[in-house]
């Protein structure tokens, strides 16, 4: 398979910590380029990762170079203007999460990329985890059962609103959570439940911007949900917990610790009686964090989307799911109602 000729714009902090350095361990891409509006930073990650060039103009990069595919890692204006741009030059598009300040700017990005006919894929990596593959395998076999119930609690440290200018839309402090923090647990929810149909939240708000978000949810199909969004803590944690109609549930912690629990019919002593079976999945230990967290196998799965012709996952369209949700549980939280949550497609 030819390698997809891949193109980096944004060499900040996101993309030099976590996204960059799986680069070199995904032979699907041919790293041709990266462009940072900092000189320094652009040759410093061309450097680093092994591009054969580097810009600091966008626009510039995308004539001279011709990429099959550009990843776009900067403030959310910058993903929709430049997945946007991108999409024109006829490129596939991943995109850091939130595509655009706006739902109606991340619907935009979304409907142009199938306009284009390119895929858009958006950085919502906890779907790659190596703990979350797991998950998600053990709890779609038939044992499982149906998913009747899922919780997904995230927790991390305060977010501030984020003053205007920056590329972060309109300051507004329940809404930049949402933007940088919400999207992660509320992706994960709609992974395992499906569709979001309905949604109750409460928020309690503490000293400075300490505060914590509880969310009953409502799935298409009748199932149940709970988000629970803790932005009080000092450090980052998340904990997710499945639960399926034929007496199983499992648990991931911290991306990391899949435990499964069922009841199993066959170990049933000849009294009868519960017969729990427990069993724990790690990654191995030798598993570098970029790929436990999901980082590069998001990436791999972006490139070998492109070369199957099979949809990006998670998609942009997806990210703009994840806002529609996110606002409603901002609504949720001001009003005191319940809020139903509009089930259009891009
Ligand atoms: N998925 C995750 O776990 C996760 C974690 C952290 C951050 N993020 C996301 O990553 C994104 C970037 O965050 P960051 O902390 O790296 O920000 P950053 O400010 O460190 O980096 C952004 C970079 O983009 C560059 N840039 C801005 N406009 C540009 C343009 N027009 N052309 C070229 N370069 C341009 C800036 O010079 C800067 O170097 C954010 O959207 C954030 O939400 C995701």
């Amino acid at each position: 398979m030819d390698p997809v000729r891949l193109a980096v714009i944004g060499c900040g902090n996101q993309c030099t910590v976590s996204l960059m350095p799986g680069l070199p361990f995904i032979p699907e891409f041919d790293l041709v380029a990266v462009c940072d509006l900092k000189e320094d930073l652009a040759r410093r990650n061309a450097r680093l990762f092994g591009a054969r060039g580097w810009y600091t103009d966008a626009a510039r990069m995308l004539a001279d170079e011709a990429p099959e595919a550009v990843m776009v890692v900067g403030p959310p204006q910058m993903h929709e203007e430049l997945g946007s741009a991108a999409f024109q030059a006829g490129c596939h598009v991943f995109t850091e999460k939130p595509s655009s300040p706006t739902i109606a700017g991340a619907r935009r990005l979304a409907a142009a990329g199938l306009a284009a006919g390119k895929l858009g894929q958006i950085g919502h990596m906890m779907r790659h985890a190596e703990s979350v593959r797991a998950a998600w395998e053990l709890s779609h076999r038939e044992e499982f059962g149906r998913i009747l119930s899922v919780e997904s609690k995230y927790t991390t440290w305060p977010t501030a609103s984020i003053p205007p200018g920056h590329g972060w839309g309109e300051p507004d402090e329940d809404w930049t959570y949402m933007l940088v923090q919400g999207g992660h647990p509320t992706d994960l929810m709609r992974h395992f439940l499906g569709p979001i149909v309905r949604v109750m939240a409460r928020r309690a708000h503490g000293a400075g911007n300490y505060k914590v978000y509880q969310v009953t949810v409502e799935g298409a199909g009748g199932e149940v949900g709970f988000l629970n969004l803790q932005d009080c803590y000092g450090g980052w944690s998340t904990r997710l917990e499945v639960t399926g109609d034929r007496g199983g549930s499992l648990t991931i912690d911290d991306l990391d610790t899949v435990r499964y629990r069922r009841d199993d019919p066959s170990l049933k002593p000849p009294g009868g009686g519960m017969c729990w079976t427990a069993g724990e999945w790690t990654p191995h230990f030798t598993t570098k964090m970029g790929v436990r967290a999901g980082y590069q196998n998001q990436l791999q799965a972006f490139a070998r989307s492109i070369r199957a012709g099979t949809p990006a996952f998670p998609s942009l369209a997806d990210g703009w799911r994840n806002l529609v949700v996110a606002e409603a549980i901002v609504e949720s939280c001001r009003t005191g109602r319940a809020v139903e949550v509009a089930q259009e497609t891009v």
